[in-house]
């Protein structure tokens, strides 16, 4: 009877944990912030003390795995729904979507048919009664899911950092349902495409201006009382990788110009063929031994590049520094956009705030993993997606991880063997005491469906 008090006692507190868990009205806001392509060993190579200052009283993720192709728009999508390109549809800069015959551009992206295969973080978060913020944000400022958000700019480059952030803050404090808040700044990718990564004074120049908006954030944040009492995570898209003129792939030494259609070009070609898909694919695929060209089907799994109406029939994949061109000059110095196994394409992560462990540093996870992190920091249920919690959970300072997880775990399991072992001794002696009381009388097969004798 003792150990049926006891477990009762223990589900209806674990009913507890999981309902106080759940209900997110408590939960501190979380501010999202994303420095565009900023790759993730401009860390060890730039000083950047106001970032170190960040993430010293926090966390350190030192690289992020993001998703194929390692490009703005995409990767922006992926952390916000937590999907790979070929599941929420957002796949490149430039898309043709062969059925409704629609073009898509980062300067033409308003249309909300290029969004809505996948639902944001901040549509959800509204839906749950809470109000998301945001500014400039790729596709914060269009209607997802018939869903525009009341805090919100239109993009445009010209507003600065700093008044990007005061009306984060502002909306933040004024409106306390304000759960979520995305930020996003277009350095140092700008810097990164103009000079190329290798540019060690013009990056250097570029990272100093980042690390001193980060400065700007923590004052602000401070000075607006919000520091230390939300969550922060800054981050980035993708990394950056050096071009060169000498590494240039001319599709029109391969193929007849009017043989085909590109509908974006590089690093990643997609193209649709006019004449024979064989033929062209045949002289595509021979033209360049830094170039990978593949049919749709043929995409490698591991890119999860494939299954999307979007995709076009053949694609081109530059190797790393290599850019594909019809004719012609080198367009920048640096880009990304290339396979995202390549540690200069992948960014970093670091977190502060009353969830995050403090002075804790990760090698890596998958940037589609930071969604239902960011989920459960917020306290909604996370959509059908591509991460895990699991891989992120020991980021946070109310997860048991490492070595204390499996004392912890140890100690438990020894407990819950000599409790077992303690009981059923005790459920013996007492069935060889007392033979008027069978030990059928604890099966739940009995005419009394009821279990209530085993309270008494
Ligand atoms: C749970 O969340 C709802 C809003 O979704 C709120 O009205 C309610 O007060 C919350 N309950 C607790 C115990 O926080
Ligand atoms: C933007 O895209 C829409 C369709 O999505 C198209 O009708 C319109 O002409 C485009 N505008 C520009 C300036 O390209
Ligand atoms: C979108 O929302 C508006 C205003 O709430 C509503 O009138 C309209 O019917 C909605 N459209 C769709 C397609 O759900
Ligand atoms: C940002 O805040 C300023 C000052 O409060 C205000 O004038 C401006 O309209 C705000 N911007 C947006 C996009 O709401
Ligand atoms: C870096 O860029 C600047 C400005 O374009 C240029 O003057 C300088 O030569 C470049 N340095 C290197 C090492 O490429
Ligand atoms: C926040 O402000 C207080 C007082 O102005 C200061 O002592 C503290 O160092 C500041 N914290 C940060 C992280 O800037
Ligand atoms: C394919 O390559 C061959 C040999 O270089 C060339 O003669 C032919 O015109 C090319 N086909 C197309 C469609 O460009
Ligand atoms: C090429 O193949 C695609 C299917 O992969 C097909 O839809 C298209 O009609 C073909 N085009 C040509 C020109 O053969
Ligand atoms: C990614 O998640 C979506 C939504 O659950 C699912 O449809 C898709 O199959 C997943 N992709 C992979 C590779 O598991
Ligand atoms: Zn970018």
């Amino acid at each position: 009877m003792q150990i049926s008090v006891y477990l009762y006692a223990l589900i209806a507190c674990s009913g507890l944990t999981l309902s106080a868990l759940e209900n997110g009205s408590d939960a501190p806001a979380l501010l999202l912030v994303s420095f565009d392509g900023f790759r993730a060993d401009y860390l060890n190579k730039y000083s950047l003390p106001n970032l170190e200052k960040f993430f010293s009283d926090g966390v350190l993720v030192r690289e992020l795995t993001n998703v194929f192709t390692t490009k703005t728009f995409p990767n922006h999508y992926s952390l916000v729904t937590g999907l790979y390109a070929e599941s929420h549809g957002m796949l490149a800069s430039i898309m043709y979507d062969p059925v409704s015959k629609k073009h898509f551009s980062i300067q033409n992206d308003s249309d909300p048919f290029w969004w809505d295969e996948a639902i944001p973080i901040w549509v959800s978060v509204e839906e749950n009664g809470y109000r998301a913020a945001a500014a400039m944000w790729p596709g914060t400022d269009v209607n997802i899911h018939n869903h525009t958000l009341k805090y919100t700019f239109k993009y445009n480059s010209k507003v600065s950092f700093q008044a990007r952030l005061r009306n984060l803050t502002q909306w933040m404090t004024e409106d306390k349902s304000v759960k979520f808040a995305a930020l996003y700044w277009e350095e140092p990718d700008w810097s990164g495409h103009r000079y190329g990564p290798d540019n060690t004074t013009e990056m250097g120049n570029a990272l100093k201006e980042v690390d001193s908006h980060i400065g700007f954030l923590m004052d602000h944040l401070n000075k607006t009382g919000l520091w230390g009492k939300i969550n922060v995570i800054i981050t980035s898209d993708h990394g950056m990788t050096q071009c060169s003129p000498e590494r240039l792939i001319e599709l029109d030494k391969c193929i007849s110009a009017g043989s085909y259609t590109v509908v974006d070009l590089t690093p990643v070609a997609a193209i649709i063929p006019l004449e024979d898909n064989s033929t062209v694919y045949k002289n595509l695929s021979t033209c360049h031994e830094h170039m990978k060209v593949y049919l749709k089907n043929d995409v490698p799994d591991r890119l999860h590049y494939k299954n999307n109406e979007r995709i076009q029939p053949i694609i081109l994949v530059a190797d790393e520094g290599w850019t594909i061109v019809k004719h012609g000059n080198l367009p920048r110095l640096g880009d990304h956009g290339y396979d995202n196994m390549l540690p200069s394409m992948h960014p970093f992560l670091a977190a502060h705030g009353p969830a995050f462990r403090k002075g804790y540093k990760m090698s890596s996870f998958n940037s589609v993993d930071l969604y239902p992190l960011m989920c459960h920091l917020v306290g909604i249920s996370p959509k059908a997606n591509n991460g895990s919690f699991a891989r992120v959970r020991c980021a946070l300072v109310n997860e048991q991880c490492g070595e204390l997880a499996l004392a912890v775990g140890i100690v438990i399991g020894v407990l819950i063997i000599l409790t077992t072992f303690t009981c059923l001794f005790k459920l013996m002696k007492n069935r060889d005491a007392s033979s008027s009381r069978p030990f059928a009388r604890l099966e739940l097969d009995d005419d009394d469906a009821d279990d209530e004798p085993l309270l008494e």
